[in-house]
Protein backbone atom coordinates (compact mmCIF):
# COMPACT_ATOMS: atom_id res chain seq x y z
CA UNK A 1 0.00 0.00 0.00
CA UNK A 2 1.23 3.68 -0.56
CA UNK A 3 0.97 5.87 2.13
CA UNK A 4 1.45 9.38 2.01
CA UNK A 5 5.17 10.21 1.75
CA UNK A 6 4.93 8.31 -1.62
CA UNK A 7 2.69 10.87 -2.96
CA UNK A 8 5.62 13.12 -3.51
CA UNK A 9 5.39 16.71 -3.29
CA UNK A 10 2.05 17.87 -2.48
CA UNK A 11 2.15 21.63 -2.21
CA UNK A 12 -0.47 23.11 -4.15
CA UNK A 13 -2.00 19.92 -5.06
CA UNK A 14 -5.93 19.27 -4.02
CA UNK A 15 -5.87 16.05 -1.97
CA UNK A 16 -9.27 14.50 -1.32
CA UNK A 17 -9.23 13.00 1.88
CA UNK A 18 -12.08 10.54 3.35
CA UNK A 19 -12.51 10.10 6.98
CA UNK A 20 -14.82 8.67 9.26
CA UNK A 21 -16.32 11.59 10.87
CA UNK A 22 -19.41 9.48 11.66
CA UNK A 23 -19.94 11.01 15.28
CA UNK A 24 -22.84 10.85 17.68
CA UNK A 25 -24.90 13.61 18.04
CA UNK A 26 -27.59 15.57 20.28
CA UNK A 27 -29.31 17.94 17.75
CA UNK A 28 -26.27 19.67 16.62
CA UNK A 29 -23.78 18.97 19.85
CA UNK A 30 -21.24 16.25 19.01
CA UNK A 31 -21.49 14.18 22.01
CA UNK A 32 -18.08 12.02 21.67
CA UNK A 33 -15.82 13.74 19.01
CA UNK A 34 -13.08 10.60 19.45
CA UNK A 35 -13.48 10.21 15.68
CA UNK A 36 -12.36 13.88 14.90
CA UNK A 37 -9.78 14.26 17.01
CA UNK A 38 -8.67 10.43 15.45
CA UNK A 39 -8.80 12.20 12.14
CA UNK A 40 -6.65 15.52 12.65
CA UNK A 41 -2.96 14.44 12.26
CA UNK A 42 -3.58 13.48 8.58
CA UNK A 43 -5.52 16.59 7.77
CA UNK A 44 -3.07 18.65 9.39
CA UNK A 45 0.30 16.91 7.90
CA UNK A 46 -1.33 17.17 4.28
CA UNK A 47 -2.51 20.74 4.88
CA UNK A 48 0.82 21.10 6.50
CA UNK A 49 2.59 19.85 3.20
CA UNK A 50 1.09 22.50 1.82
CA UNK A 51 -1.88 20.93 -0.22
CA UNK A 52 -5.19 22.21 -0.52
CA UNK A 53 -7.37 19.51 1.52
CA UNK A 54 -10.76 18.47 0.72
CA UNK A 55 -12.33 15.70 3.31
CA UNK A 56 -15.27 13.62 2.22
CA UNK A 57 -17.05 11.82 5.04
CA UNK A 58 -20.63 10.20 6.44
CA UNK A 59 -22.81 10.75 9.07
CA UNK A 60 -25.25 8.18 10.08
CA UNK A 61 -27.29 6.56 7.14
CA UNK A 62 -29.11 9.26 5.51
CA UNK A 63 -30.35 7.05 2.59
CA UNK A 64 -29.71 9.42 -0.54
CA UNK A 65 -31.08 11.82 1.34
CA UNK A 66 -29.93 15.45 2.22
CA UNK A 67 -31.47 15.62 5.70
CA UNK A 68 -30.21 18.50 7.87
CA UNK A 69 -29.95 16.02 10.79
CA UNK A 70 -27.70 14.65 9.47
CA UNK A 71 -25.18 17.61 8.13
CA UNK A 72 -21.85 17.84 8.52
CA UNK A 73 -21.62 21.43 9.56
CA UNK A 74 -21.13 20.83 13.84
CA UNK A 75 -18.14 18.33 12.64
CA UNK A 76 -16.58 20.89 10.18
CA UNK A 77 -16.77 23.99 12.78
CA UNK A 78 -15.09 21.03 15.64
CA UNK A 79 -12.60 20.25 13.10
CA UNK A 80 -11.75 24.22 12.89
CA UNK A 81 -11.52 24.22 16.97
CA UNK A 82 -9.32 21.24 16.61
CA UNK A 83 -6.67 22.66 13.50
CA UNK A 84 -6.69 25.77 15.16
CA UNK A 85 -7.58 26.99 11.92
CA UNK A 86 -10.24 28.08 9.62
CA UNK A 87 -12.27 25.20 7.67
CA UNK A 88 -14.73 25.89 4.90
CA UNK A 89 -18.37 23.99 4.56
CA UNK A 90 -19.28 22.79 1.21
CA UNK A 91 -23.13 21.86 1.66
CA UNK A 92 -22.98 19.46 -0.58
CA UNK A 93 -20.71 16.91 -2.42
CA UNK A 94 -20.46 16.87 -5.68
CA UNK A 95 -22.14 20.14 -6.52
CA UNK A 96 -21.44 23.58 -7.59
CA UNK A 97 -20.51 24.58 -3.83
CA UNK A 98 -18.30 21.67 -3.65
CA UNK A 99 -16.76 22.66 -7.23
CA UNK A 100 -16.17 26.49 -6.33
CA UNK A 101 -14.60 25.74 -2.79
CA UNK A 102 -12.51 22.60 -4.62
CA UNK A 103 -10.82 26.16 -7.09
CA UNK A 104 -10.81 28.40 -4.54
CA UNK A 105 -9.10 26.63 -1.88
CA UNK A 106 -5.41 27.87 -1.50
CA UNK A 107 -2.60 25.69 -0.28
CA UNK A 108 -2.46 24.35 3.25
CA UNK A 109 -6.30 25.32 3.47
CA UNK A 110 -9.17 22.64 4.66
CA UNK A 111 -12.37 22.08 3.50
CA UNK A 112 -15.16 19.37 4.71
CA UNK A 113 -17.77 18.58 2.05
CA UNK A 114 -21.28 17.87 2.98
CA UNK A 115 -22.07 13.98 4.10
CA UNK A 116 -21.31 11.98 1.02
CA UNK A 117 -24.30 9.64 1.93
CA UNK A 118 -26.38 12.69 0.96
CA UNK A 119 -26.08 11.28 -2.69
CA UNK A 120 -27.61 7.72 -3.36
CA UNK A 121 -24.80 6.52 -5.66
CA UNK A 122 -22.42 6.58 -2.77
CA UNK A 123 -23.74 3.37 -1.23
CA UNK A 124 -25.54 2.34 -4.38
CA UNK A 125 -25.03 -1.84 -5.32
CA UNK A 126 -25.12 -0.98 -8.41
CA UNK A 127 -21.38 -0.59 -9.26
CA UNK A 128 -21.78 1.88 -12.31
CA UNK A 129 -23.41 4.58 -10.94
CA UNK A 130 -21.05 4.18 -7.60
CA UNK A 131 -17.93 4.74 -9.87
CA UNK A 132 -19.58 7.66 -11.93
CA UNK A 133 -20.20 9.44 -8.61
CA UNK A 134 -16.17 8.38 -7.72
CA UNK A 135 -15.50 9.75 -10.97
CA UNK A 136 -17.55 13.25 -10.02
CA UNK A 137 -15.47 12.86 -6.85
CA UNK A 138 -12.02 12.77 -8.59
CA UNK A 139 -12.62 16.05 -10.64
CA UNK A 140 -12.48 17.85 -7.06
CA UNK A 141 -8.90 16.44 -6.81
CA UNK A 142 -5.54 15.53 -7.81
CA UNK A 143 -4.71 12.43 -5.31
CA UNK A 144 -6.77 10.50 -2.71
CA UNK A 145 -5.59 9.41 1.05
CA UNK A 146 -8.21 6.92 2.48
CA UNK A 147 -7.97 7.28 6.36
CA UNK A 148 -11.64 6.52 7.38
CA UNK A 149 -10.70 3.36 9.43
CA UNK A 150 -14.58 3.06 10.55
CA UNK A 151 -15.64 2.83 6.93
CA UNK A 152 -13.19 0.39 5.09
CA UNK A 153 -15.18 -2.60 5.35
CA UNK A 154 -17.87 -0.88 3.44
CA UNK A 155 -17.41 -0.85 -0.25
CA UNK A 156 -18.58 2.59 -1.00
CA UNK A 157 -18.01 5.24 -3.78
CA UNK A 158 -15.77 7.33 -1.32
CA UNK A 159 -13.86 4.64 0.44
CA UNK A 160 -13.67 1.71 -2.99
CA UNK A 161 -14.89 3.15 -6.12
CA UNK A 162 -12.85 6.30 -5.63
CA UNK A 163 -9.09 4.38 -5.51
CA UNK A 164 -9.93 3.65 -9.73
CA UNK A 165 -9.82 7.44 -10.49
CA UNK A 166 -7.09 8.96 -8.40
CA UNK A 167 -3.77 8.24 -7.52
CA UNK A 168 -4.60 7.33 -3.83
CA UNK A 169 -2.21 6.51 -0.53
CA UNK A 170 -3.54 5.16 2.62
CA UNK A 171 -3.48 7.97 5.81
CA UNK A 172 -1.96 7.46 8.70
CA UNK A 173 -5.41 6.70 10.89
CA UNK A 174 -5.86 3.66 8.74
CA UNK A 175 -2.01 2.50 8.65
CA UNK A 176 -1.77 2.86 12.77
CA UNK A 177 -5.68 1.00 12.53
CA UNK A 178 -4.23 -2.07 10.64
CA UNK A 179 -0.70 -2.44 12.54
CA UNK A 180 -2.94 -2.90 15.95
CA UNK A 181 -4.82 -5.36 14.16
CA UNK A 182 -2.08 -6.99 12.78
CA UNK A 183 -0.56 -7.45 16.24
CA UNK A 184 -3.84 -9.11 17.60
CA UNK A 185 -4.11 -11.37 14.69
CA UNK A 186 -0.49 -12.33 13.22
CA UNK A 187 1.31 -13.51 16.80
CA UNK A 188 -0.57 -12.20 19.54
CA UNK A 189 1.60 -12.28 22.55
CA UNK A 190 -0.52 -14.73 25.26
CA UNK A 191 -2.45 -15.19 27.09
CA UNK A 192 -4.46 -13.39 24.67
CA UNK A 193 -7.99 -12.20 25.91
CA UNK A 194 -10.90 -10.94 24.10
CA UNK A 195 -13.69 -9.91 25.91
CA UNK A 196 -17.12 -9.37 24.26
CA UNK A 197 -20.05 -7.95 25.05
CA UNK A 198 -23.29 -6.10 23.48
CA UNK A 199 -26.41 -7.25 22.31
CA UNK A 200 -26.52 -10.01 20.13
CA UNK A 201 -24.99 -13.00 19.08
CA UNK A 202 -25.64 -12.66 15.78
CA UNK A 203 -23.59 -9.69 15.37
CA UNK A 204 -20.48 -11.31 16.72
CA UNK A 205 -20.59 -14.70 15.45
CA UNK A 206 -18.06 -14.34 12.50
CA UNK A 207 -15.37 -12.83 15.22
CA UNK A 208 -16.30 -15.74 17.45
CA UNK A 209 -16.26 -18.61 14.84
CA UNK A 210 -12.29 -17.22 14.09
CA UNK A 211 -11.40 -16.39 17.75
CA UNK A 212 -12.12 -19.75 18.73
CA UNK A 213 -8.13 -21.12 17.62
CA UNK A 214 -6.75 -18.24 18.32
CA UNK A 215 -7.46 -16.78 21.66
CA UNK A 216 -6.78 -18.38 25.02
CA UNK A 217 -9.80 -16.72 26.81
CA UNK A 218 -12.83 -15.92 25.69
CA UNK A 219 -15.41 -14.17 27.97
CA UNK A 220 -18.74 -13.03 26.89
CA UNK A 221 -20.93 -10.43 28.51
CA UNK A 222 -23.78 -8.04 27.39
CA UNK A 223 -27.28 -9.11 26.10
CA UNK A 224 -25.60 -11.90 24.02
CA UNK A 225 -24.97 -13.65 27.38
CA UNK A 226 -28.95 -14.76 27.88
CA UNK A 227 -28.39 -16.66 24.87
CA UNK A 228 -25.51 -18.74 25.89
CA UNK A 229 -26.91 -19.23 29.28
CA UNK A 230 -30.16 -20.54 27.59
CA UNK A 231 -27.95 -22.86 25.44
CA UNK A 232 -27.03 -23.95 28.61
CA UNK A 233 -30.26 -25.19 29.95
CA UNK A 234 -30.62 -22.20 32.48
CA UNK A 235 -33.81 -19.81 32.49
CA UNK A 236 -33.23 -16.08 31.27
CA UNK A 237 -36.65 -14.62 32.64
CA UNK A 238 -37.74 -11.78 30.79
CA UNK A 239 -33.70 -11.18 29.16
CA UNK A 240 -32.96 -10.30 25.89
CA UNK A 241 -32.65 -13.87 24.07
CA UNK A 242 -31.80 -15.00 20.23
CA UNK A 243 -33.86 -18.44 20.02
CA UNK A 244 -32.83 -18.86 16.94
CA UNK A 245 -28.88 -18.56 17.72
CA UNK A 246 -29.19 -21.06 20.86
CA UNK A 247 -27.71 -23.94 18.62
CA UNK A 248 -24.84 -21.97 17.82
CA UNK A 249 -24.29 -20.89 21.07
CA UNK A 250 -24.05 -24.64 22.28
CA UNK A 251 -21.89 -25.42 19.34
CA UNK A 252 -19.74 -22.06 20.34
CA UNK A 253 -19.59 -24.29 24.10
CA UNK A 254 -18.18 -27.33 22.84
CA UNK A 255 -16.04 -26.28 20.10
CA UNK A 256 -14.26 -24.19 23.27
CA UNK A 257 -14.39 -27.25 25.35
CA UNK A 258 -12.75 -29.39 22.73
CA UNK A 259 -10.36 -26.54 21.18
CA UNK A 260 -9.14 -25.95 25.27
CA UNK A 261 -10.52 -21.97 24.80
CA UNK A 262 -12.16 -20.82 28.07
CA UNK A 263 -15.25 -19.53 27.27
CA UNK A 264 -16.25 -17.89 30.18
CA UNK A 265 -19.80 -16.73 31.10
CA UNK A 266 -20.92 -14.30 34.02
CA UNK A 267 -21.88 -16.15 36.70
CA UNK A 268 -24.08 -13.59 38.76
CA UNK A 269 -26.13 -11.35 37.02
CA UNK A 270 -27.85 -7.52 37.78
CA UNK A 271 -31.08 -7.66 37.08
CA UNK A 272 -34.55 -6.10 37.34
CA UNK A 273 -38.33 -6.18 36.61
CA UNK A 274 -38.10 -3.50 33.56
CA UNK A 275 -35.72 -1.70 31.41
CA UNK A 276 -35.51 1.91 33.74
CA UNK A 277 -32.94 3.51 35.02
CA UNK A 278 -34.89 3.46 38.06
CA UNK A 279 -35.52 0.28 38.21
CA UNK A 280 -35.22 -1.53 41.02
CA UNK A 281 -32.09 -3.44 40.84
CA UNK A 282 -30.86 -6.87 42.69
CA UNK A 283 -27.93 -9.28 42.23
CA UNK A 284 -29.02 -13.08 41.59
CA UNK A 285 -27.04 -15.94 40.40
CA UNK A 286 -27.01 -16.64 36.20
CA UNK A 287 -28.74 -19.58 36.94
CA UNK A 288 -31.54 -18.41 38.94
CA UNK A 289 -32.91 -15.53 37.07
CA UNK A 290 -36.54 -15.01 38.23
CA UNK A 291 -38.73 -15.49 34.99
CA UNK A 292 -40.67 -11.81 35.94
CA UNK A 293 -36.70 -10.24 35.71
CA UNK A 294 -34.52 -8.74 33.16
CA UNK A 295 -30.86 -9.21 33.23
CA UNK A 296 -29.34 -5.92 32.50
CA UNK A 297 -25.88 -6.10 33.49
CA UNK A 298 -23.52 -8.46 34.78
CA UNK A 299 -22.94 -9.05 38.46
CA UNK A 300 -19.79 -8.53 40.80
CA UNK A 301 -18.86 -11.91 41.30
CA UNK A 302 -18.56 -11.98 37.21
CA UNK A 303 -16.68 -8.38 37.35
CA UNK A 304 -14.06 -9.41 39.30
CA UNK A 305 -13.72 -13.05 37.90
CA UNK A 306 -13.22 -11.39 34.31
CA UNK A 307 -11.09 -8.16 35.30
CA UNK A 308 -8.77 -10.62 36.89
CA UNK A 309 -8.30 -12.60 33.47
CA UNK A 310 -7.97 -9.56 31.91
CA UNK A 311 -5.51 -7.95 33.85
CA UNK A 312 -3.52 -11.61 33.31
CA UNK A 313 -2.91 -11.14 29.65
CA UNK A 314 -0.55 -9.86 27.26
CA UNK A 315 -2.98 -9.52 24.81
CA UNK A 316 -6.76 -8.11 25.01
CA UNK A 317 -9.17 -6.97 22.93
CA UNK A 318 -12.70 -5.28 23.50
CA UNK A 319 -15.60 -4.80 21.59
CA UNK A 320 -19.10 -4.06 23.34
CA UNK A 321 -20.59 -3.00 26.74
CA UNK A 322 -20.92 -5.74 29.59
CA UNK A 323 -24.84 -4.00 30.16
CA UNK A 324 -26.91 -1.11 29.93
CA UNK A 325 -23.94 1.49 30.83
CA UNK A 326 -25.76 4.65 29.92
CA UNK A 327 -27.99 4.06 32.89
CA UNK A 328 -25.87 3.95 36.66
CA UNK A 329 -27.14 0.77 37.80
CA UNK A 330 -26.35 -0.97 35.05
CA UNK A 331 -22.98 0.26 34.42
CA UNK A 332 -20.75 -1.74 36.95
CA UNK A 333 -19.83 -4.40 34.62
CA UNK A 334 -19.07 -2.50 31.78
CA UNK A 335 -16.57 0.02 33.92
CA UNK A 336 -15.13 -3.07 35.50
CA UNK A 337 -13.86 -4.46 32.51
CA UNK A 338 -12.85 -0.75 30.99
CA UNK A 339 -10.50 -0.44 34.67
CA UNK A 340 -9.21 -3.65 34.30
CA UNK A 341 -8.35 -3.04 30.76
CA UNK A 342 -6.24 0.14 31.73
CA UNK A 343 -3.96 -2.22 34.06
CA UNK A 344 -2.92 -4.30 31.43
CA UNK A 345 0.67 -5.01 31.32
CA UNK A 346 0.76 -5.46 27.31
CA UNK A 347 -1.78 -3.99 24.68
CA UNK A 348 -4.95 -3.18 25.37
CA UNK A 349 -7.44 -2.74 22.55
CA UNK A 350 -10.77 -0.63 22.83
CA UNK A 351 -12.70 -1.82 19.83
CA UNK A 352 -15.26 -0.02 17.85
CA UNK A 353 -17.24 3.52 17.60
CA UNK A 354 -19.57 2.39 20.33
CA UNK A 355 -17.36 0.61 23.37
CA UNK A 356 -14.85 4.16 22.64
CA UNK A 357 -17.76 6.20 23.39
CA UNK A 358 -19.04 4.15 26.51
CA UNK A 359 -15.12 4.68 27.92
CA UNK A 360 -14.88 8.04 27.94
CA UNK A 361 -18.32 8.66 28.91
CA UNK A 362 -17.03 6.69 32.01
CA UNK A 363 -14.59 9.04 32.92
CA UNK A 364 -11.32 6.98 31.30
CA UNK A 365 -8.92 8.95 28.90
CA UNK A 366 -8.00 7.34 25.23
CA UNK A 367 -4.19 7.47 26.86
CA UNK A 368 -5.40 4.79 29.21
CA UNK A 369 -5.60 2.11 27.11
CA UNK A 370 -3.01 1.09 24.35
CA UNK A 371 -5.28 1.37 21.61
CA UNK A 372 -8.70 2.89 20.97
CA UNK A 373 -9.79 1.77 17.68
CA UNK A 374 -12.44 4.59 15.71
CA UNK A 375 -13.80 1.13 13.62
CA UNK A 376 -16.46 -1.35 15.12
CA UNK A 377 -18.06 -3.20 12.39
CA UNK A 378 -14.48 -2.42 10.48
CA UNK A 379 -12.29 -3.75 13.41
CA UNK A 380 -14.33 -6.71 14.08
CA UNK A 381 -14.61 -7.87 10.14
CA UNK A 382 -11.11 -7.54 10.08
CA UNK A 383 -10.44 -10.15 13.28
CA UNK A 384 -13.09 -12.43 11.06
CA UNK A 385 -10.44 -12.80 8.76
CA UNK A 386 -12.75 -10.76 6.22
CA UNK A 387 -11.32 -8.53 3.28
CA UNK A 388 -12.08 -4.89 3.99
CA UNK A 389 -13.17 -3.64 0.34
CA UNK A 390 -11.49 -0.18 1.00
CA UNK A 391 -7.87 -1.72 2.07
CA UNK A 392 -8.32 -4.21 -0.51
CA UNK A 393 -8.43 -2.21 -3.68
CA UNK A 394 -5.54 0.32 -1.84
CA UNK A 395 -3.65 -3.59 -2.17
CA UNK A 396 -5.16 -3.28 -5.74
CA UNK A 397 -7.22 -6.47 -5.36
CA UNK A 398 -10.73 -6.41 -6.42
CA UNK A 399 -12.35 -7.33 -3.31
C1 LIG B 1 -19.58 3.27 11.95
O1 LIG B 1 -20.10 4.13 12.66
O2 LIG B 1 -19.57 2.08 12.28
C2 LIG B 1 -18.90 3.69 10.69
O3 LIG B 1 -18.84 5.07 10.58
C3 LIG B 1 -19.57 3.07 9.50
O4 LIG B 1 -20.90 3.47 9.44
P1 LIG B 1 -21.97 2.48 8.81
O5 LIG B 1 -22.07 1.30 9.72
O6 LIG B 1 -23.24 3.28 8.72
O7 LIG B 1 -21.47 2.08 7.44
MG1 LIG C 1 -21.75 1.03 12.77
Amino acid sequence: MKTVSDLGDLRGKRVLVRSDLNVPLDGTTITDDGRVRASVPTIKRLADAGARVLVTAHLGRPDGVANPKFSLAPVAERLAELLGAPVLFANDTVGPEANRIASALQDGQVAVLQNVRFNEAETSKDKDERREFAGKLADLADVFVSDGFGVVHRKQASVYDIVRELPSAVGGLVEAEVDVLKRLTESPERPYTVVLGGSKVSDKLGVIDNLLDKADNLLIGGGMVFTFLKAQGHEVGKSLLEEDQLDIARGYIEQAAKQGVRLVLPTDIVVAPEFAADAPATIVAADAIPSDQLGLDIGPDSSAAFAEIIRGSKTVFWNGPMGVFEMAAFAAGTKAVAQALTEVDGLSVVGGGDSAAAVRQLGFADSDFGHISTGGGASLEYLEGKTLPGLAILEGDDA
